[in-house]
């Protein structure tokens, strides 16, 4: 959450590269933003608006400067206005840009008020940047050590003093932070993405590293208790691509993704020859031959693949698999295993929930670990001994798509290995699902072809307040899913139940008044599911169906039925979940919704 820019020149005005990074950092919060420069003084323009709007303001205000800070806010402490949109300054001294929550800025505060500062915002940023200034004696690095010295809680920063303007200092605790390396010049960014075309040459920060950026230098100091010691960080090539932010011919990030999945899945399959342990990593032959279940731990809808896969799991692979949401395990007492998979399942590998429930496994002693992830430089993959990198490509959109499906495909590859190793697959089975997955991208090429039949049913879930999804077996998370896109982007209020279950309460939701989306597969559990189906007909609910071509369902006066191409058996969640999808996308696109940027979300969840 919020996105942060840094960069430092000799040679030209940064704004426009702020800006832009700015831009392409959006993604991550967009309650406000600003920006402040050093240019004769300190300076700053702010806005609740978007980044375009900022641009405007920007150029009216004539805001230049060969060094300078950018913030885009997901808001956490106090509402999305203008006072407290980031930059904050500390009097007309320390200017400071923060991403992350400062938990005992109450009582920092309480001290500062005491010694006379008064406070414009209601934010825990501001009360860093006073801190800052009443650490400094001279040395802008030794003030923000002595400043962090002080602080419980995540941050990523970059601050900047009117004493030393050419130089900024940046840290990092719990929330992503890069440096890019430039010459003659110095960036440090949330994402690298924000730098992309400025440098290939990143250093990604670890916990409790602070950094000194000069144009022509920089130096890094890891945190030891409470002395900050000289570090040394490899500098890596990464080519920071910002085509991926380009829409090309689509109206929404979230369209594009959507329709990205048969490219994002057939990309992640790629590298996958055979099934073997050496797709997840060097040491996966031997941790493999360690365990005897699994615990799955994520947040959102990678909870919801997390979930699927565990039909997947012991169904074909005959291994027990619980569940965990992230937030939620890091802080129970649970019962360690030793013998268990910690299998972490996040889109950005930064999601602070889900990376402490990781730290809080290891520590639990399951050391046993595995991140599946979108993103190969994250925290998540860092920290885990093995790891499987989804090929999807930067996902912008909030409502995750083609994370999910590759997520699904990637953890059926985990399911294929470990029945191999545990001699529950046959050869002939293994290339049968091989064959399979290898077709899944022209399956959901087929399944987006519906989208004419989808839209067409979205005209009458426009104007509901309320939506119930079902589904059984491996399918109730699927419409798990669903019902989370629907809601996350339409604000429909919608609730996912497994069919059975209806019965047990909200049976007495049902009316004409609500639609009740149902997953409809042709498998085993087929006749059960018609049985819950007609409990909603008979009491006059309206039933929207996804059903495979094979059930033989048809439209009826309360029953539309939308064909799947085929039945795609295990597999059949990763094409069911693309239809829930383009329902909830073309719902909130009727209701004029930013799809893109659902209010009070953001795609990347540093804070807890
Ligand atoms: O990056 P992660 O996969 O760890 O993110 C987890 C959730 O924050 C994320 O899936 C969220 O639920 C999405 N907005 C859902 O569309």
């Amino acid at each position: 959450m919020c996105g942060i820019v840094a960069a430092t020149s000799r040679k030209r005005d940064i704004v426009p590269l702020l800006v832009q990074g700015l831009k392409r950092l959006e993604y991550r919060g967009y309650d406000s933003c600003g920006v402040a420069v050093w240019d004769n003084g300190l300076k700053r323009a702010r806005s609740v608006a978007r980044v375009a709007e900022l641009e405007e303001q920007i150029k009216h205000e004539h805001l230049h400067g060969e060094m300078g800070i950018a913030h885009t806010r997901w808001a956490t402490h106090g509402e999305p206005l203008v006072c407290n949109a980031h930059p904050h300054f500390a009097g007309d001294e320390i200017a400071l840009i923060h991403n992350g929550i400062i938990e005992n800025y109450e009582e920092i505060r309480a001290e500062l008020q005491a010694k006379g500062v008064v406070f414009s915002s209601q934010t825990d940023t501001e009360v860093l940047a006073y801190l800052v200034r009443d650490c400094f004696h001279g040395d802008l690095l030794k003030a923000v050590e002595d400043a962090l010295n002080r602080v419980r809680g995540a941050y990523g920063i970059a601050v900047f003093c009117k004493q030393d303007p050419s130089r900024v200092v940046v840290a990092r605790q719990g929330s992503p932070l890069v440096i890019g390396v430039g010459e003659g010049e110095m960036f440090a960014a949330s994402d690298t993405m924000a730098l992309a075309g400025e440098t290939d040459n990143f250093i990604y920060l670890e916990d409790g590293d602070v950094a000194e950026l000069l144009p022509e230098s920089y130096k890094i100091f890891k945190h030891v208790g409470t002395e900050f010691e000289p570090v040394e960080r490899e500098v890596r090539q990464v080519q920071a691509f910002s085509n991926a932010v380009e829409l090309g011919p689509y109206r929404h990030y979230m369209q594009k993704e959507i329709f990205e999945q048969p490219r994002a899945i057939a990309d992640t399959l790629e590298a996958v020859r055979e099934i073997t342990p050496a797709i997840f990593g060097d040491q996966a032959a031997e941790i493999f031959a360690e365990i005897d279940r699994i615990l799955m731990i994520a947040c959102g809808t990678s909870y919801y693949a997390a979930m699927t896969s565990k039909y997947w799991f012991e169904a074909i692979a005959g291994i027990p698999c619980d569940v965990e949401i992230a937030s939620e395990y890091r802080y129970r007492k649970s019962v360690p295993n030793p013998r268990t998979l910690v299998v972490t399942i996040s889109q950005s590998g930064e999601t602070a929930d889900t990376l402490a429930a990781l730290k809080h496994a290891r520590e639990l002693g399951m050391d046993k670990t595995l991140t599946v992830c979108n993103v190969a430089t994250s925290a998540m993959v860092r920290e885990s001994r093995l790891h499987f990198i989804t090929r999807a490509g930067v996902e912008i959109g909030v409502a995750s798509t083609k994370a999910f499906t590759t997520q699904l495909t990637a953890l059926f590859l985990l399911t294929l290995t470990l029945a191999k190793i545990n001699g529950r697959l046959t050869e002939e089975e293994e290339a049968q699902y091989m064959t399979q997955l290898r077709h899944v991208p022209k399956a959901v090429s087929s399944v987006l072809a519906l989208e004419p039949l989808i839209i067409g049913w979205t005209s009458r879930f426009a104007d509901k307040e309320h939506a119930l999804f079902l589904g059984r077996g491996i399918h109730y998370p699927i419409a798990l899913e669903g019902a989370l896109k629907l809601k996350e982007i339409s604000y429909i209020h919608a609730e996912a139940y497994p069919a059975g279950e209806l019965k047990h309460g909200p049976l007495a939701l049902v009316d004409e008044s609500i639609p009740v989306v149902t997953v409809a597969p042709n498998d085993q559990l087929f006749e059960k599911l018609k049985s819950n189906m007609k409990e909603v007909e008979a009491r006059r609910g309206e039933l929207y169906v996804f059903a495979d071509s094979d059930t033989g369902l048809s439209s009826s006066e309360h029953i539309h039925v939308i064909r799947m191409p085929e039945n795609y058996g295990a597999l059949s969640p990763i094409l069911h979940v693309v239809t829930l999808q383009l329902l909830a996308y073309h719902t909130a696109l009727i209701r004029g919704n930013d799809v893109d940027k659902p209010r009070n979300l953001a795609k990347s969840v540093t804070v807890e």
